[in-house]
């Protein structure tokens, strides 16, 4: 029996932590920071590395790392430094995520299917370039900018503006120092994750996010406003073209270049004419898609974790899932993903259905009053023995709840139902 510390605030921990703590093998479940959903929180900020340390040490933690941000710190290279066990990548794995041109320029060098592209440092020579194609594009910021650093194009103009955006005014700072012009690619997106010792390769259920903030898919893009799995999108033709060409590939091609992957691989994909290209990588869960892939999941999470950590995950079958679909409904703060107000109550939350889950991310608890604490602040997630009923399980789930700037899109799984 052990201890489990899940670091990170958001939905996506919360529902690791309540799978987790499902576990025979698991004691307590602690968060750090975790957020007014979460018990057992400790105050400690997901980039206090040391303070992460001590803390698992002295409550002999098991630790799984949420985010990506402690992920690119090397929260993963100190814990092994001193001997704690530790789910996640390290710091030169998690590059795959934390510098777009690292991983647009590997998968350039091992043959992994993604857009065209080209790497500026340079907004005039940006701009000429954008100036000379044909095709419509998309411009990226190398480093994290939660989200936010990757601007999609309809127009020369557009791309333009894009450029001094964040090679010009900076604004996303030293994440914008250099920028990936890449061909857009337009077809159907959808999410594939799969967990890795660096050896194995496991694949999760598929799964589909909803990026941009408004119905139809209209407006900026978000960390993602919901998700439902399985989708549609991807069947088993796809997903061994998915599982060849670009997981076991890249783990495969990380242990060449001498990284070993350890962790969640999550590849988002582009999929046109049949063919998959990699739009980019995380090396972590996503959000929200873990939420209703958690709640499908029969195996015992723990146990694939600990394998992967002690590079035994061979030992293990492939996983089990519920047949039913499940759909993820973010609830966000009006504003988000610009500015939103904090601070408003939330009520109705004793009123949710029983078989639908309630993960917490924005919020915080003060004084038994749960009041809303981000952009994004409840993932309401429900089963349903087909899409359509996991679509009305949740949405009347996520009726129930209210406060006074609450956002949420209605169209969620929507694309789903096309594919059937
Ligand atoms: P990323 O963070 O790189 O996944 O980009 C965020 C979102 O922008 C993706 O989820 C896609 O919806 C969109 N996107 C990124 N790259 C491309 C591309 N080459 N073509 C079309 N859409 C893209
Ligand atoms: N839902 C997209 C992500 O986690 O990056």
């Amino acid at each position: 029996m052990t201890n489990v510390l899940v670091v990170g605030s958001g939905a996506r921990e919360h529902s690791l932590g309540w799978k987790i703590s499902q576990s025979e093998h698991v004691d307590d479940v602690f968060y750090a920071p975790g957020n007014g959903g979460t018990k057992n929180n400790i105050p400690i900020n997901v980039e206090q590395i040391e303070e992460l340390v001590d803390f698992a040490s002295k409550n002999d933690c098991f630790t799984v790392v949420g985010p990506e941000v402690p992920l690119a710190l090397g929260i993963v290279d100190t814990f092994m430094e001193k001997n704690l066990k530790i789910f996640g990548p390290t710091q030169n794995a998690a590059k795959l995520e934390s510098s777009k041109i690292w991983a647009k320029n590997f998968m350039d060098r091992n043959e992994i299917p993604t857009a065209k592209f080209k790497i500026f440092n340079e907004p005039d020579l940006a701009k000429e370039y954008i100036e000379s194609v044909s095709f419509p594009l998309v411009i990226k910021a190398d480093g994290l900018a939660a989200g936010k650093g990757v601007i999609v194009c309809d127009t020369t103009d557009e791309a333009l503006s894009a450029v001094d955006k964040i090679l010009v005014k900076k604004s996303f700072g030293e994440a914008g120092k250099r920028i990936v012009v890449e061909e857009r690619i337009d077809g159907i997106e959808a999410s594939y994750i799969a967990l890795s010792d660096g050896e194995t390769v496991i694949p999760l259920a598929t799964s589909q996010d909803h990026k941009r903030i408004f119905d139809d898919d209209k407006g900026s893009n978000t960390g993602g406003m919901g998700a439902y799995s399985p989708t549609g999108a991807i069947d088993d033709v796809l997903a061994e073209k998915i599982q060849t060409k670009i997981i076991r590939k890249t783990v495969d091609s990380l242990k060449k270049e001498g990284i070993v992957f350890k962790g969640f691989l999550y590849a988002g994909v582009m999929i046109r004419d049949g063919e998959p290209y990699v739009l980019e990588f995380n090396a972590r869960m996503g959000d929200p898609e873990c939420q209703p892939m958690v709640i499908r999941m029969n195996s015992d999470l723990f146990e694939y974790l600990t394998a992967v950590t002690d590079g035994n995950l061979s030992s293990l079958p492939s996983m089990s899932w519920k047949k039913q679909s499940a759909v993820c409904v973010v609830l966000a703060s009006n504003g988000y993903p610009e500015s939103y107000l904090k601070n408003e109550e939330i009520t109705g939350l004793s009123d949710i259905p029983k078989d639908s889950f309630v993960f917490h991310a924005g919020t915080k608890d003060v004084s038994g009053k749960i009041v809303t604490n981000g952009g994004r602040v409840l993932s309401v997630t429900s089963l349903g023995d087909s899409l359509q009923d996991a679509i009305s399980n949740t949405y009347k789930a996520a009726e129930k709840i209210s406060w006074p700037s609450k956002y949420y899109r209605h169209d969620i799984g929507k694309k789903g139902l096309s594919y059937l």
